[in-house]
């Protein structure tokens, strides 16, 4: 017997229709059935006849009719028909339902379309604007309806694992009061307050914290949150975070919880991860990778170089630390790529750049380099040791401060492993023990790194005085394939390190209040250690689907200017909406000209 082609969930049809596409098969030969869906294609067929594929969610199948019908493309139809074996020879063996097609059948139009601006039929390629402007239309092509369904499933997933794990979905407002992850934020001022102002939650960070003080322990909520930052591939204004806390845990346990999750995702998307989730610490990332988000498809860890060239008297290579690659694909690296490189690592910020060839002739192995003349033999049997190169390798070396010369050529290695890398292979890799603090302002005080409740590691309190910036914190990334996905931290809950922390940021006692004073308040009355952690959906989907922009796994989003190219948003709003709101607009400079 044939088995019937599967629908993913089978649910049964309802109202218009007897069938989804999908589960029609040759055990209905001899059925009146009913499909509902939109006309994909009209091919004339002889005498009187047309065939008419039809697609529905599910899948698509041919229906002969009279072509007395006119239908054209993306008309919506109802078509009562008899299932019929299709004749020898014009089978599909590409079509789920190739086997078999409507006859007999009586089609009524549920609603014309105008001639469609492209194709939803095929894969070809549609300009961006084109298809954010008719968005509705972009949704129907097979792409985003698989994103955007694989995204559902992905959501799903997350949801069962939370629930396995004994976390209570909560939602918090989004009507909110400034958070603290440092963007720039939405406001929406208040009509019944003029002049005062809702903030849109850049996360739902102190919320969740108030639900650990509230005692329910394990919260989580598929959370919207909005930013007001430029737009990049990887950034929305809105976007999705799967957002969690925990009290009395670990950051141990908040990793395995995430873990938990994201492999249970993957999974969902058909992505086995069988191993446990490796870790690395910030510092050893930035050592091999120069990124805090390393990208482990591809190898090439960065080499520290500082010590063959200690003795040097060439001017490039004094310098704090000489950090080297081993370039990936060096027969890519034609005279000229390599002058691309160098401008490269000079617009990334590097006083330069050095390469050096693996080259062997007569006398041996040599280093072949504009540079190679000034080196001591010593120093460059030396480089060849450590960095284990053999004929037609290129060394590429930065020196400066140890920061600089990693991120440079951490950017290099990327720029040139990227395109080659693996795109079904997942990497998913925890950093540990970023710093607390990412530097000083210009007014001297100091940044957090990841926001000012993180707790710092127990071990280092004695540095918060004498060497801040050294002072590592209980805060943990989890990166795939070189995107950051989330982060996390173990939150300070007791009042004399926060007033501490917020002293080291320059935060009063008066600001600190106004800004956080109820979340400061809700401490005194019995706060649990506690900590949490959020990853967004939006890049996850993405990366497990094989999308470089989290735009693709979006239904409605924002081009990279901030705008809805459908609705036209933003748009003016009339005066009396600002009256109402008791404000008003400055004329803006394009009027002013
Ligand atoms: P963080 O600010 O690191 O942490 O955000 C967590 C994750 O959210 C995603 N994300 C974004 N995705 C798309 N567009 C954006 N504009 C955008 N901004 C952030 C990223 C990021 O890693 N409250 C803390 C978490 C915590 O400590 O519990 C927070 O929001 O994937």
């Amino acid at each position: 017997m044939e088995s019937k082609p599967k629908m993913e969930n089978s649910f049964e049809a309802k109202g218009l229709r007897s069938h989804y596409i999908a589960n029609l098969s040759l055990d209905d030969v001899g059925e009146r059935v009913a499909i509902c869906g939109w006309v994909a294609r009209v091919r004339e067929h002889g005498e009187h006849l047309v065939f008419v594929d039809v697609r529905d969610r599910t899948g698509l199948v041919q229906v002969v009719a009279h072509s007395s019908v006119d239908l054209r493309s993306e008309y919506v139809v109802q078509v009562n028909g008899l299932v019929s074996r299709r004749p020898v020879g014009t089978e599909n063996p590409a079509l789920a339902t190739g086997e078999i097609e409507l006859v007999e059948t009586e089609i009524e139009i549920l609603s014309p379309a105008d001639p469609i601006p492209f194709s939803v039929q095929d894969r070809s390629e549609v300009d961006e604007a084109t298809r954010l402007r008719f968005r509705y239309l972009d949704l129907r092509r097979d792409r985003m309806q698989e994103n955007l369904r694989m995204r559902a499933k992905i959501n799903s997933a997350i949801r069962a694992s939370m629930e396995r794990q004994g976390f209570t979905e909560i939602e918090t407002p989004l009507l909110w009061t400034p958070t603290p992850e440092g963007a720039r934020e939405f406001v929406v001022p208040s009509r019944l307050h003029p002049g005062l102002t809702y903030v849109l939650p850049q996360s739902p960070q102190i919320a969740k914290q108030l639900l650990m003080v509230a005692g329910f322990d394990r919260y989580y909520q598929i959370a919207r949150c909005l930013r007001d930052e430029d737009l990049r591939a990887d950034r929305q204004f809105e976007f999705t975070q799967l957002d969690l806390e925990a009290s009395f845990v670990t950051q141990r346990d908040i990793m395995s919880f995430i873990s938990d999750a994201v492999i249970a995702a993957s999974a969902a998307a058909g992505i086995s991860v069988d191993h446990e989730i490796g870790e690395i610490t910030w510092r050893d990332s930035m050592d091999k990778y120069g990124v805090d988000k390393p990208d482990l498809r591809y190898g090439n860890e960065l080499i520290d170089v500082t010590q063959v060239f200690s003795e040097t008297s060439v001017r490039a290579l004094s310098a704090p630390c000489l950090k080297a690659l081993v370039a990936p694909y060096p027969s890519h690296l034609s005279r000229s790529k390599l002058d691309d490189l160098v401008d490269r690592a000079k617009g990334l910020g590097a006083k330069g750049l050095l390469w050096l060839r693996v080259v062997s002739d007569t006398d041996g192995v040599r280093l072949d380099s504009p540079v190679s003349k000034f080196l001591t033999d010593q120093e460059s049997k030396d480089l060849i040791a450590a960095t284990g190169v053999s004929e037609g390798d290129v060394i590429l070396i930065v020196g400066d401060e140890w920061a600089k010369a990693c991120q440079v050529l951490g950017q290099l290695r990327i720029d040139l492993a990227k395109s080659e890398a693996d795109p079904r292979a997942y990497k998913f890799v925890w950093v540990v023990d970023f710093p607390l603090f990412e530097g000083v302002d210009e007014d001297g005080r100091l940044i957090s790194a990841h926001h000012p409740f993180t707790m710092p590691n127990e071990e280092d309190f004695p540095k918060l005085d004498t060497d801040p910036l050294s002072v590592r914190s209980q805060s943990y990334d989890l990166v795939l394939n070189g995107w950051e996905l989330g982060s996390g931290s173990i939150r300070i809950h007791r009042r004399d390190i926060q007033s501490k922390i917020f002293s080291l940021l320059g935060i009063g006692s008066e600001e600190a209040n106004n800004r956080f004073g109820f979340l400061l308040e809700a401490f005194k009355y019995g706060a649990p250690p506690h900590g949490g952690f959020a990853f967004g959906i939006d890049r996850l989907a993405a990366l497990l689907v094989g999308e470089e922009n989290i735009r693709e796994v979006i239904a409605f989003p924002k081009t990279q200017s901030g705008s809805d190219l459908m609705t036209g948003a933003p748009k003016e709003v009339e005066n009396k909406v600002w009256d109402l709101l008791g404000l008003s607009v400055r004329p803006q400079k394009k009027d002013l000209s």
